[in-house]
């Protein structure tokens, strides 16, 4: 067994718990005023309350891009403020796309709860989403720095909207055959779906308070790495994880019948006639595995996801940053992508 990422994850929880605080009365002012009925759509897709507006029994996501976008302000030296705003965007730009994601992939739950559109309707989940996009927005709009700052984030969700748009095309592509999808092709997916708004998180507070350009360029390129790296990590989890860990269901993605990083590769070798028929069929997961395993997919997951994380490496050290940042930034990279596989 090899442990992806070396930073100590001890940290992680800490850096989390400081950003959250400093973020949190800012993101619940801003949900606040949206529409009643919207906001407390919007507070449940965050994880606040259940439907009917009760305070809620289980936690919320992690927070990573609202960390990510205060360490990033922090890491840039840009102002306190700046980093707290973009966190806000951020965070709900991110709750927006998850909203429209679930509907568009017909996921029924979310975070061991119903989805949005679940819990309240396809109509007002959609609605809801909007709303949250347009708060981003104007959170940003009314700032010093905002003009720049809404055109960063205007970028991410155009790259965004892409990767979308491929993710669900790859659905509908064969296993093998000239129209099979590449792992590069992957990649370049994974990048724009999931790195995309990782890079913008970690660049927007640098762009809110008015840092170099070269220094919101390196930041936009650690946190697409790390979408990349966490995409491939969460692929491996996918076929291979405890789920008494991950929380997903054993071979998930497998019967799902997802088109993921290690299959993919795998696909590419002798094996892939027998994993294709395998995998179409549904029925053994298990042997599913194991075959992947044998063509190499999951040490070539691996080796793409390190080849990533030394990537965000290299761009954290590629400007000046402020050192405390940065080194919280690496305690949140191990967090992310410390699992062990
Ligand atoms: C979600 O992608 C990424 C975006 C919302 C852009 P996925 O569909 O692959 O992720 P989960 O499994 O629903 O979170
Ligand atoms: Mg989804
Ligand atoms: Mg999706």
């Amino acid at each position: 067994m090899t442990a992806l990422g070396s930073a100590a994850p001890v940290l992680a929880p800490r850096v989390l718990d400081r950003c959250r605080a400093l973020v949190q009365p800012a993101l619940a002012e801003a949900v606040g005023r949206l529409h009643p009925w919207v906001g407390e759509m919007a507070a449940y897709a965050f994880g606040w309350c259940e439907v009917g507006g009760a305070p809620a029994a289980a936690p919320g996501g992690k927070g990573v891009r609202q960390a990510l976008a205060v360490l990033g302000a922090e890491a840039a030296g840009a102002p306190g403020r700046a980093g707290v705003a973009a966190a806000v965007a951020v965070e709900l730009v991110h709750t927006f796309s998850l909203l429209h994601d679930d509907i568009m992939d017909g996921d029924a739950a979310r975070r061991r709860r119903p989805a949005v559109w679940k819990a309240y309707g396809t109509g007002p989940a959609v609605l809801a989403g909007d709303a949250l996009f347009a708060l981003a927005v104007e959170t940003l709009a009314a700032r010093p720095g905002g003009p720049a700052a809404v055109r960063t984030l205007s970028a991410a969700l155009g790259d965004l909207v892409r990767g979308q748009a491929e993710d669900l095309l790859f659905a509908a592509r064969p296993w093998t055959g000239p129209e099979r999808v590449r792992p590069d092709e992957y990649r370049a997916m994974a990048e724009r779906k999931t790195g995309a708004l990782l890079g913008c998180a970690a660049a927007l507070g640098s762009v809110l308070g008015g840092a170099a350009a070269e220094t919101s360029a390196a930041l936009d390129r650690a946190g697409r790495h790390l979408g990349v790296a966490f995409q491939i990590v969460d692929d491996v989890l996918g076929v291979w994880g405890d789920p008494a860990v991950t929380g997903k269901p054993v071979h998930g993605d497998l019967r799902e019948r997802k088109k993921t990083f290690p299959v993919l590769v795998a696909l590419r070798t002798p094996a892939a006639p027998r994993l294709a028929a395998l995998l179409e069929s549904g029925a053994d997961p298990q042997e599913a595995a194991a075959l992947i395993e044998q063509a190499g997919g999951r040490s070539a997951a691996l080796t793409e996801a390190r080849r990533h994380l030394a990537a965000v490496e290299a761009a954290l050290t590629a400007v000046p940053l402020e050192e405390g940042a940065v080194t919280d930034l690496r305690s949140l990279l191990g967090f992310l992508v410390r699992r062990d596989l």
